[in-house]
C-alpha cells in the first residue's frame, strides 16, 4: 500500500510529482522518493521519514527535468531504510521504477538475476528495474521491456518506469493495484488515485488489470498487456470526476480528521441524494436473493454489522456479515442465488476486491457500497451505490462510516417500500447531529486530557450499539495508540472484568433504547470494580462519572448519533498524546495488499 505518481509534459515534473505525493501520503508515509530525467541523465533522491521530512532534507521538488515519477512507501518487504525506499534503479542507474503492491515471486526472480545484477535493497520491488534492464539490453524499447517484465511478475503491482535512454516517456503497468491516468493539454498525469492531480485535470481514465499505458506529453496510449498485443492500442473511456479542490484541502482545520467529522451532517444529506430507482432496485435485489452476504473490512465492516441489524429489524431480511479477509474460506457457499454486498470507502481494499472476484467466479450478484468513483470494487460490481461523501483523506474513517450507515438505512426503508419516510428521518438525524457536534467538543476534549495516560480503554454496548462500541475502540487504537476493546456489555463479566482497575475508562454506549437498562447494569458492575464510567446516552445516570449527551432519536437511528462522540474522543486523545491523527504509525488509508 504505497502511493505512486508520475508526470510528463513540458514544464518541470518534480514539483508536479511532489505535489501529487503530498495527496497520496495517506497511502504510506515511512519513506519517499522521486526520479526524473534531464539532459539524458536519470536523477533520483529518496529517504526515510514522512514526505515533509524527506523534502526538508532533499528538496525533492527541485529536481530537474520534465518527466518524473515518485513514491510514498508503506513498508511490506524490507525495513524502513533509505535503501528500501523507492525509486529503485537498474545496475547502471539508467532506469527507475516506483511500485505499489507485492511481487510474490521476487525471490525466484532475484535468484535468477543475481549472478549478473547488483541489488541494493531488501525489497520485492527492486526486481522490476533489473528485469526491464535485462530486456532492454536485448534491444527492446522501454514499453516492450515493461510488457515482458509484467508477464514475469506474480502478485499485485502498479508500477511506473522511466529510462534515461527514452526521455519524455513513462510506461506503467497495472495488476490488482490501482492506477489512473489524468489527461491535460500537452501533459499527462498518472497516480494511484484521482485527488493527486485533481487541481490540473478532472478528465481521467482508469486502468484495468493487465493493462499497460505509455505516456508522452499530451498523449496516453493504452494496451492490453494480457493479450500481449502491443501494436493494437485499446480504445479507453475518459471519465469526468466531480470532486473539487475544496474537497481535498483542510479548509482551515488543523487536521483532515476533524474537518471530516464536521462534514458528517452534510455527508449524510449527500448520501440521501441517491437515484431513487437505483436504491429501489438494490433493495429488491436484497429481498429477492436466497442469501445475502455483506463483506467488508475494519470500519466498513462495523457499518455492515449495523446494516445487517437494520435489514433484519426494519425489513425482516436476515443476512450475514463476513470479514473480507475471511471471505475466501466461506466462498464455497456463495452461488448464483447469492447477493454479495461489498462495502468499502476506498473501493481498493485488496481483501474486499478478492471477495468480489470470488463472488463473481461463483456467479453471485455483487452490489457495492463505495465512496471512490471508478474504484476497482465499483467497476467489478453489478450495481454500485456511491456514498458521495467526497474524498476522505484522514486514515481514520469517519464521514464515510456515517454515509455507509445512511445508505444502509435507505436500503432498509426501501425494502419496506418506505423510502420517503427513511429520507425524512435521516434528514432529521443529520440536523440533530449538527447540534450535537457543537455541544460535545469541550467535554470530549477535557475527557481526553484527563484519560490520556491510561493504558487501556473499554467500550461496551448491546444490540446494534455493539458495533459502535467496536468502532469506537478501533478508532481509539488506530490514532491514539491506546489499547482498546469493544465488547458486548453482557460479556464483560465473563472474563474481561478482571482487567478493570481503579480508574480504567469504560465507555458505556447506552441510548434510551431496548438495550438501556441491561447495559446500565453492566456499567454499574464495572463501576463497582473501580472503572471510570463514561456514559454516551441521551439520559444521565448514577453509573456515569462523565456523561456525554447525545440527542434523543428514534431507536434505530442511535448508531448514527452515538458514534460521533467516539470519533471525537479518539481525535482529542491523539492530540492530547502529541500524535498526528491523520497519519497513524504503521497504517495506510487504502489497504491494497492482502
Ligand atoms: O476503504 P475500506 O473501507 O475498504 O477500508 C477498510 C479498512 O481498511 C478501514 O475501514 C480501516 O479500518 C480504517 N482505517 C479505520 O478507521
Amino acid at each position: 500500500m504505497c502511493g505512486i505518481a508520475g508526470f510528463v509534459g513540458s514544464e518541470p515534473a518534480a514539483p508536479m510529482v511532489f505535489k501529487a505525493l503530498t495527496r497520496l501520503e495517506y497511502r504510506g508515509y515511512d519513506s519517499a522518493g522521486l526520479a526524473t530525467i534531464s539532459r539524458g541523465h536519470l536523477w533520483h533522491k529518496k529517504g526515510v521519514g514522512k514526505l515533509p521530512e524527506v523534502q526538508a532534507q532533499l528538496n525533492l521538488d527541485k529536481m530537474p527535468g520534465t518527466v518524473g515519477i515518485g513514491h510514498v512507501r508503506w513498508a511490506t518487504h524490507g525495513a524502513v531504510t533509505d535503501a528500501n525506499a523507492h525509486p529503485h534503479l537498474d545496475c547502471r542507474g539508467r532506469i527507475a521504477v516506483v511500485h505499489n503492491g507485492i511481487i510474490e515471486n521476487y525471490q525466484e526472480l532475484r535468484a535468477s538475476l543475481s549472478p549478473t545484477h547488483r541489488f541494493l535493497s531488501e525489497t520485492d520491488s527492486e526486481v522490476i528495474p533489473h528485469l526491464i534492464e535485462a530486456h532492454m539490453a536485448q534491444g527492446m524499447s522501454l514499453e516492450d521491456a515493461c510488457y515482458h517484465t509484467s508477464r514475469q511478475l506474480k502478485g499485485s503491482y502498479a508500477f511506473l518506469a522511466i529510462a534515461a535512454s527514452e526521455p519524455d516517456k513513462i510506461v506503467a503497468c497495472r495488476q490488482d493495484s490501482p492506477l489512473v491516468v489524468g489527461h491535460s493539454q500537452g501533459r499527462c498525469f498518472i497516480a494511484s488515485d484521482v485527488p493527486s492531480f485533481l487541481e490540473h485535470t478532472n478528465q481521467v481514465t482508469y486502468m484495468e488489470d493487465g493493462e499497460m499505458v505509455v505516456l508522452v506529453p499530451g498523449q496516453a496510449t493504452f494496451y492490453n498487456g494480457l493479450k500481449g498485443d502491443l501494436r493494437e492500442p485499446l480504445a479507453k473511456e475518459v471519465s469526468q470526476i466531480d470532486w473539487t479542490l475544496e474537497d481535498i484541502s483542510k479548509q482551515g482545520y488543523d487536521y483532515f480528521m476533524l474537518k471530516e467529522i464536521m462534514e458528517e451532517p452534510t455527508t449524510i444529506r449527500r448520501a440521501l441524494e441517491q437515484d431513487r430507482q437505483l436504491v429501489m432496485d438494490a433493495a429488491m435485489d436484497i429481498l429477492r436473493a436466497r442469501q445475502v452476504v455483506i463483506t467488508a473490512c475494519g470500519t466498513s465492516r462495523y457499518a455492515a454489522l449495523i446494516g445487517r441489524y437494520l435489514f433484519s429489524k426494519l425489513a425482516g431480511k436476515f443476512c450475514d456479515v463476513v470479514m473480507a479477509s475471511e471471505f475466501q474460506y466461506f466462498s464455497d457457499s456463495v452461488d448464483k442465488n447469492t447477493l454479495v454486498i461489498a462495502v468499502s470507502q476506498s473501493g481498493e481494499t485488496a481483501d474486499v476486491m478478492e471477495g468480489v472476484r470470488r463472488a463473481k467466479a461463483n456467479e453471485a450478484q455483487v452490489l457495492s457500497i463505495v465512496n471512490t468513483q471508478g474504484s476497482s470494487v465499483a467497476r467489478a460490481s453489478d450495481r454500485v451505490i456511491y456514498l458521495d461523501c467526497g474524498p476522505e483523506m484522514a486514515v481514520a474513517a469517519t464521514k464515510s462510516f456515517v454515509s455507509q450507515l445512511a445508505v444502509f438505512y435507505l436500503l432498509a426503508y426501501a425494502m419496506r417500500s418506505r423510502l420517503d419516510e427513511g429520507i425524512a428521518k435521516l434528514k432529521a438525524a443529520a440536523g440533530a447531529i449538527e447540534r450535537e457536534l457543537k455541544d460535545n467538543f469541550k467535554k470530549v476534549e477535557r475527557l481526553a486530557e484527563v484519560t490520556k495516560d491510561r493504558a487501556d480503554y473499554y467500550f461496551i454496548a448491546r444490540g446494534a450499539n455493539f458495533a459502535i462500541a467496536t468502532e469506537g475502540a478501533l478508532k481509539l487504537k488506530e490514532i491514539s495508540y491506546i489499547h482498546a476493546e469493544g465488547m458486548p456489555a453482557g460479556e464483560l463479566k465473563h472474563g474481561t472484568l478482571s482487567l478493570i482497575e481503579d480508574g480504567t475508562p469504560v465507555v458505556v454506549i447506552c441510548p434510551q433504547d431496548y438495550t438501556h437498562a441491561e447495559t446500565l447494569s453492566n456499567a454499574m458492575e464495572a463501576r463497582a470494580r473501580g472503572a471510570y464510567i463514561i456514559g454516551v446516552s441521551d439520559a444521565d445516570h448514577e453509573a456515569f462519572h462523565e456523561w456525554i449527551r447525545i440527542p434523543q432519536t428514534e431507536e434505530v437511528f442511535y448508531p448514527l448519533v452515538t458514534v460521533i462522540p467516539l470519533q471525537l474522543l479518539a481525535y482529542y486523545l491523539a492530540l492530547a498524546r502529541g500524535l498526528d491523527p491523520d497519519h497513524p504509525r504503521h497504517l495506510a488509508k487504502s489497504v491494497t495488499v492482502k
